[in-house]
């Protein structure tokens, strides 16, 4: 079986230099989501038709089972599933889809690939309001005819009310012979895929068609608006797995799973979270309204409370986070450990039941276990020109306000006075700081404005 995937157009209702098929969806290029579905049906040769902006299509889609065949000028689709011809196997299926129809589940394709084994299938759909879209003409007995474009159409072929998606599967054996005899006399001058279908039928190949389970399944962007609208169905549908598989959203519509979501038994997610590339949840995950989590593992029956950003992180179970809590890359946090509102931790390792509850940056850090960080505590880790380490033993408690200037490690069980700037290493069980004495000047008087 062959897939050719159309994707040369220009999209000019985008209004943006992205070319159309490069346009997200869930943080996936529309183009993308064709390419995984038809991957799941391992077809022999998987090729994807490009032309606008063709250099930035391909560099993004790029992977080492994709052929490319290039359609420029674009004279419609019948001419650019025949630029594909060199590159596909000839015998078997050739099953058409479009780069800018993401939505369209293997399971209809496989319905499709079915429906066509012994002769031509057609994705058909019935519409309420079929305007813009192919018609396809039946005889009296039901038996399909042809397809006729909406302006090539007359009057009563435009009140049909089944419309072509445009995904079809062909006999790859006869494409040559059809593709090389279809015309451009037509109202668009152009070579319609469409076409084939009347030859087909003149040579007694039996056409059949299918239909998807969801309209949805089978809509294009062609403009902002609709690359929203699909955003939404997909959303929605991603959500209502999610309930399904039991965990507790508190709103379906306002969620977004940019990548792959995983969980374990009653996690809940509060309105408006947002999770991009890998994210896990572990047992009774509680996340809070308005986090956004990116390639996340998060342990059984950590809390995450508002406004939370983490990245690139791993935490362990038991963890009480946020609100307004920062993670970034590196960030790896062991059982019961809590971060509170206004801490930004990277690149380093906490331990059990550690605290930074309040206003603190940790960076380049080893943090032992039953640490408590202080409020305003920062780990002054660049020095202008490369990283340091700074190394943070079991039970040490920093005082509020401390800056651990780095390379520097503090001792077992040592106590840092709030205030204190620390250059060298302090010592195990014991108080350190810098402090400058505190004194009071007898006699000072406030300055008195000037009178002028
Ligand atoms: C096409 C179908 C129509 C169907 C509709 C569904 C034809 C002649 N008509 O019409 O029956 O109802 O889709 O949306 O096939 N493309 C190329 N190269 C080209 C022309 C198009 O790659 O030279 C790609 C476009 O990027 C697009 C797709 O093919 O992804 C469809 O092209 P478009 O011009 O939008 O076809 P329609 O006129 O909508
Ligand atoms: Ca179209």
């Amino acid at each position: 079986m062959n897939i050719v995937i159309l994707a040369a157009g220009q999209g000019k209702r985008m209004h943006s230099n992205l070319p159309k098929v490069l346009h997200p969806i869930a943080g996936k290029a529309l183009a993308q989501h064709v390419i995984d579905t038809a991957r799941t049906l391992t077809p022999e040769k998987l090729v994807v038709v490009f032309g606008h902006g063709g250099d930035a299509v391909r560099a993004t889609l790029a992977a080492a089972d994709l052929a490319w065949a290039k359609q420029e000028p674009q004279l419609g689709t019948g001419h650019a599933v025949m630029q594909a011809l060199p590159e596909l196997a000839p015998n078997g299926q050739t099953l058409v889809l479009y780069g800018d129809v993401p939505l369209t589940r293997a399971t209809t394709l496989k319905r499709l690939l079915q429906a066509g084994k012994d002769g031509l299938a057609i994705l058909t759909v019935e519409l309420a309001n079929p305007t813009g879209y192919g018609r396809i003409v039946r005889d009296a007995a039901g038996q399909v005819l042809r397809i006729v474009e909406e302006k090539d159409a007359t009057p009563a072929e435009k009140a049909i009310t089944e419309v072509n998606t445009g995904i079809m599967a062909l006999p790859s054996a006869k494409l040559a012979d059809w593709l090389g005899r279809l015309s451009n006399k037509n109202a668009q001058g152009e070579y319609y895929l469409t076409d084939v279908v009347a030859l087909a039928v003149a040579e007694g190949v039996s056409i059949h068609t299918a239909q998807p389970d969801g309209e949805w399944e089978v809509l294009g962007v062609n403009s902002k608006v609709q690359l929203a609208e699909l955003e939404r169905v997909h959303q929605r549908n991603i959500a209502d797995r999610l309930l399904v598989d039991g965990v507790r959203l508190a709103d379906p519509a306002r969620l977004d799973v940019r990548g792959e979501l995983r969980h374990g038994r009653d996690v809940s997610i509060d309105v408006g979270c947002i999770f991009e590339g890998s994210v896990e949840l572990g047992d009774a995950v509680e996340v809070g309204p308005y986090c956004l989590l990116k390639n996340v593992k998060v342990g059984a029956s950590t809390r995450i409370a508002a406004f939370c950003h983490f990245e690139d992180a791993v935490i362990g179970p038991d963890g009480v986070l946020g609100p307004y809590a920062r993670l970034r890359p590196g960030t790896e946090l062991g059982r019961e450990v809590h971060i509170g509102n206004f801490v930004e931790i990277k690149n380093t390792k906490i331990a059990a039941q550690s605290k930074a509850n309040h206003l603190a940056y940790i960076g380049d850090a080893e943090i032992g276990q039953r640490v408590n960080v202080g409020a305003g505590t920062i780990t002054c880790n660049y020095d202008g020109a490369n990283k340091h380490l700074t190394i943070i033993e079991d039970d040490v408690f920093i005082g509020s306000d401390t800056q651990l200037v780095a390379p520097v490690t503090v001792g077992r069980g040592a106590t840092l006075g709030a205030g204190t700037t620390l250059t060298k290493d302090a010592p195990p069980d014991a108080l350190t700081m810098s402090r400058a004495k505190q004194m009071t000047l007898a006699g000072w008087k406030r300055p008195q404005k000037v009178k002028k």
